[in-house]
């Protein structure tokens, strides 16, 4: 390695390169589409339903990028695989996989069911791990190239009340990271994770609507605050450009790093949410 050459101003820019972003209709997905397409990539984005991707289409159409929508359920093997030939069709590359889509059922873990526990896993562990190995097998290995950025959690290496079966897909995930990380670094493929932190989005509002828990949860933090919008766009362009050439394998924490403590202490009642 030579000190001597100047280094190059990084510009973290993706003109040219084309994502895919699962779970797209909202939340952090959404913001994720849209940060990428802002720094020049072309989008597929998902749902699963078609529908509520009108609004992010047209926002990345405003952005003057090319978007792709597709429907796409990750517990579904057929959904996975229709979605990536879809793309095949239509897109010329594939150069970054954001595997976004993921869901949680907050309960104290006593009245888990084998329903809820599937849902969970399927979703975020199992959907996470087909989507990514048909990207890669259908364009990031015969290209020599990819960025693959699993979203994972603080749950990946934490456990809180409420959040077993979710610590087990996030864990899982991380795990999962730094396997795909050593199967396909020889492809040119990176692998990372991006572990949010507090963000306020459809997935935990149930937790927001307790400013009493908000409060506390901030106190927790060192950053002394929740994530907020843009929190997490550095991060992602970080793992999705040329800067992050040689990086693979870590997990990027981005959640003031509210690591470590648990968050219960009697001041919320984990409550069952849907989302
Ligand atoms: N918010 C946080 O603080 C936080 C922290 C750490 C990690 N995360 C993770 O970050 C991701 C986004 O979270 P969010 O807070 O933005 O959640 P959200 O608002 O509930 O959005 C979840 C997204 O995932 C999609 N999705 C859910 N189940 C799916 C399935 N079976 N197949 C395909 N897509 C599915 C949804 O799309 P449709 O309903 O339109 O299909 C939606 O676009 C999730 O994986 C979540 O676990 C969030």
């Amino acid at each position: 390695m030579s000190a001597s050459a100047t280094p190059a101003q990084p510009t973290f820019s993706l003109t040219g390169r084309t994502a895919f972003v699962s779970g797209t209709s909202r939340g952090l997905g959404e913001r994720f589409a849209l940060t990428l397409a802002q720094a020049g990539a072309d989008l597929v984005v998902t749902s699963r339903t078609l529908k509520s991707l009108d609004g992010i289409v047209k926002r990345i159409e405003d952005l003057g990028r090319k978007v792709l929508p597709l429907e796409l359920d990750v517990r579904s093997y057929d959904s996975i695989v229709a979605a990536v030939q879809t793309a095949k069709k239509e897109v010329p590359k594939l150069d970054i996989l954001v595997c976004n889509a993921g869901c949680n059922v907050r309960k104290p873990a006593v009245d888990v069911t084998w329903d809820d526990w599937n849902l969970i896993l399927d979703t975020n562990l199992r959907g996470s791990f087909f989507l990514a190995q048909q990207a890669a097998k259908e364009f990031m290995i015969p290209a020599g190239y990819g960025r693959i950025i699993l979203i994972g959690s603080v749950t990946c290496v934490a456990g809180y009340a409420g959040l077993a079966p979710y610590g087990a897909s996030r864990g899982g995930v991380k795990q999962m990271a730094m396997a795909l990380a050593d199967d396909w670094g020889v492809n040119g493929i990176t692998v990372n994770v991006l572990a949010p932190g507090w963000f306020k989005t459809a997935q935990n509002a149930v937790m927001y609507e307790n400013q009493e828990w908000v409060e506390y949860l901030s106190d927790r933090i060192p950053l002394k605050r929740p994530g907020a919008t843009g929190d997490l766009d550095g991060p992602l362009l970080f793992l999705a450009s040329e800067e992050s050439r040689y990086v693979t394998r870590p997990r990027i924490s981005c959640s003031g790093e509210s690591i470590g403590e648990p968050l219960q202490r009697q001041r919320w009642s984990p409550r069952p949410s849907t989302k």
